[in-house]
């Protein structure tokens, strides 16, 4: 065994005897110790602190004495007094191994460092972004040796950092020798390489060391609303997030309308795409200047959207998607440049990243969810709903996964609803109804009394309760339907019929009063047939495509449900169950992801294995189109019934009665919401 000091690494685990006088980076990288270092060991980043132990060490069966690394020199000294350096902290790069000892390397010093999510599953992130930064010292220039500025950096990063090829933009090279000279020819570069380039292309160069970072975005590009997560991607956290309304709504509320919009007016695509890329551009802006940073800095984006948003964001027109077979354009993953969507709010040579779509109707969006939630590596078999406009459905476990979207329309969101709004302060969004008074109280956003807790007014204020929002109008027509005023079929009742005042009567039906605020101005909010039947419409093409993944997979139950989207994170899973909207599991098996699709964008910005990852995963999941299924329609019908006609819920019953009124007093059937036209986007 040689003489040569031992050098263990934690949390790695990492060892390996090397020489006195071996700088700890240098061992690091030879035992591939997870150290970073922008500058290259010149001591000027400070990336690359690690934490020496002294003393007796027993588990990793080394002793480290007081000299184990050289003393502290003049570069420490100068950043510590400069910046100031942790107690206990050295630079890898200045100290040097004189005996045995042991280097922990903090979180903040390791390239792939993890980022744990704030939301409820700890998902974690591990950093390991397509653009990185690199401090080179070019060499100057020579009239003996008449190499061109660009071949000399290229020389540089070959042999400082090992990387064999770069290219750069027309635009770039413009910038490069004023950008070498103001750095006395120490330069930083920001370098891409995706996971499918062989060449890194410099996105970026900056004089002497750039120490402002470097930043990018993940969007979730919904028909409704865009929503970013500017990202420090050599952190993973996020800075600031923001989210603006989708600007195409003039042009059409739902996906279809949109697709009729480009159909119908020649250029109408074109002016959706300008309109979506500008509206783009104005939140880009915003959120870096919410976060303070230099929108130039923002050199990735990753998208993720459902394939109408996908094309109308590409600049095709997504007329075919609007009819059978559905064909997409391109169904893989697209790696562009920014300027080529017109995104001019940031660096202009950022890159983009667009996940793969999984068919037709299954877009990258839901591509976006494999990702977060993993579905191809559950245990048990994983039923994910992304609910919105379109509920994007995964069926799935170790063995086979399969995905298929839903033409929910815009109910759940609120939308098409009599008193409905979008999930904002003055809402209801919980509900509930006494079953032997009939008497409902309920909670507004924006409020955390229950309507007859007291100070409940005063702390609503001035803006009042404005309307009913998804998750409220799922409460409050399930509870209708546990407190006996709603029959299975989706009929309402009579107040004759129910005993209650609350039922009023409107033109031949009847509507449920929740809240008269006419007295001070304000809005009079009912629940009527038409609600519960626009209702019924959406939970049962959401359950009739859940119901054609399990045909598909040969099963008729599975054994949990994850509701993802932003909606997702609000819906009661008891109320979403007496609804029949999802398939019947015990409660605690219900869970909550928040918004997944996000995630999954922020995922891909961070992780460039991760876009690897999700293009095989995609190539493996089964498609299943729902609107040539005539299947389809079958479930359809038999979930119009609250909660279902035939599909017996036996974990629910468990937990809840339902009473079993009628009030089809004028022979009408309960197939009336199934006979209605299909609607989708
Ligand atoms: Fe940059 Fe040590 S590697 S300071």
């Amino acid at each position: 065994m040689s003489n040569d000091p031992l050098v263990v690494f934690t949390p790695s685990g990492k060892r390996g005897r090397f020489p006195v006088g071996t700088p700890v980076l240098t061992a690091a990288r030879q035992l591939g110790v997870d150290l970073d270092s922008v500058c290259g060991g010149r001591g000027i980043c400070s990336k690359c602190q690690i934490t020496p132990g002294y003393g007796e060490f027993s588990k990793h069966g080394v002793t480290v004495r007081e000299d184990a690394l050289s003393e502290w020199n003049a570069v420490e000294a100068r950043y510590d007094e400069k910046r100031g350096l942790k107690p206990g902290r050295r630079l890898g790069c200045q100290a040097q191994i004189m005996g045995d000892v042991l280097i922990d390397v903090p979180p903040e010093s390791q390239v792939h460092k993890q980022v744990v999510r704030k939301a409820a599953s700890a998902r974690v992130i591990e950093m390991d972004p397509a653009t990185r930064l690199y401090f080179v010292e070019v060499d100057e220039p020579d009239m003996h040796e008449p190499t061109g500025d660009f071949e000399r950096l290229a020389r540089a990063l070959r042999e400082q950092w090992e990387i064999p090829e770069i290219a750069v933009d027309l635009s770039l090279l413009a910038k490069l020798q004023p950008v070498l000279r103001k750095g006395k020819f120490q330069v930083t570069v920001a370098l891409h390489k995706g996971h499918r380039d062989t060449v890194a292309r410099v996105l970026e160069i900056w004089p002497g060391l750039h120490e402002s970072g470097l930043f990018g975005l993940a969007i979730d590009l919904g028909s409704t609303t865009i929503a970013a997560h500017l990202t420090d991607l050599e952190t993973g956290e996020v800075k600031a997030s923001s989210g603006i309304m989708n600007p195409q709504i003039r042009f059409g509320e739902d996906l279809m309308s949109r697709v009729s919009y480009a159909m119908m007016n020649p250029g109408g695509d074109r002016e959706m795409t300008a309109a979506v890329r500008d509206a783009i551009n104005t939140l880009a802006g915003e959120i870096a200047g919410e976060a303070g940073i230099d929108a130039g800095l923002i050199v990735e984006t990753v998208f993720v959207c459902n394939p109408v948003m996908h094309h109308l964001l590409l600049g095709i027109d997504p007329v075919e998607l609007g009819q059978a077979p559905f064909a997409l354009a391109t169904s893989g993953s697209l790696t562009l440049e920014a300027r080529q969507l017109d995104l001019a709010a940031i660096n202009p040579r950022a890159r983009v990243y667009i996940l793969p779509c999984i068919a037709g109707h299954v877009g990258a969006d839901c591509a976006a969810v494999a990702l977060s939630e993993e579905p191809g590596k559950s245990e048990d078999l994983a039923l994910i709903v992304d609910v919105g406009t379109n509920a994007e459905i995964l069926l799935g476990d170790k063995t086979r996964v399969l995905a298929c979207s839903s033409p929910t329309g815009p109910a759940f969101e609120g939308a098409q609803i009599s008193s409905g709004q979008r999930a904002a302060p003055g809402a209801i969004e919980a509900i509930r109804i006494d079953p032997v008074t009939k008497e409902p109280r309920f909670r507004v956003i924006g409020c955390d009394k229950w309507s007859d807790e007291d100070g409940f007014d005063e702390e609503v204020g001035a803006g009042g309760i404005t309307g009913i929002c998804g998750s409220g109008i799922i409460e409050a027509v399930a509870e209708l339907r546990m407190a006996g005023l709603l029959d299975e079929g989706g009929l309402i009742g009579s107040a004759e019929a129910t005993g209650t005042a609350r039922m009023q009567a409107e033109g031949r039906t009847h509507a449920y009063l929740v809240h008269d605020g006419t007295e001070h101005g304000g809005p009079r909010i009912t629940v009527t047939q038409g609600d519960i039947r626009a209702i019924q419409l959406a939970k049962s093409a959401l359950y009739a495509g859940a119901r054609l993944l399990m045909d598909e997979r040969g099963v008729d139950k599975v054994d949990r449900v994850v509701l993802a989207g932003a909606f997702g994170a609000h819906i009661s899973p008891l109320h979403a169950m007496v609804l029949g909207m999802i398939p019947d599991v015990p409660l605690d098996k219900v869970t909550s992801a928040g918004n997944a699709a996000g995630t999954g964008a922020r995922i891909a910005l961070c992780n460039v294995a991760a876009r690897a990852e999700i293009e095989r995963v995609v190539g493996q999941i089964t498609k299943v189109e729902t609107a040539i299924e005539p299947k389809f329609q079958e479930h359809f019908v038999a979930a119009n019934a609250i909660p279902h006609k035939t599909d017996p819920f036996p974990e629910l019953r468990k937990i809840v009665s339902l009473p079993s009124p009628s009030f089809n007093t004028h022979g009408e059937g309960d197939g009336e919401g199934g006979r209605r036209r299909r609607r989708r986007g």
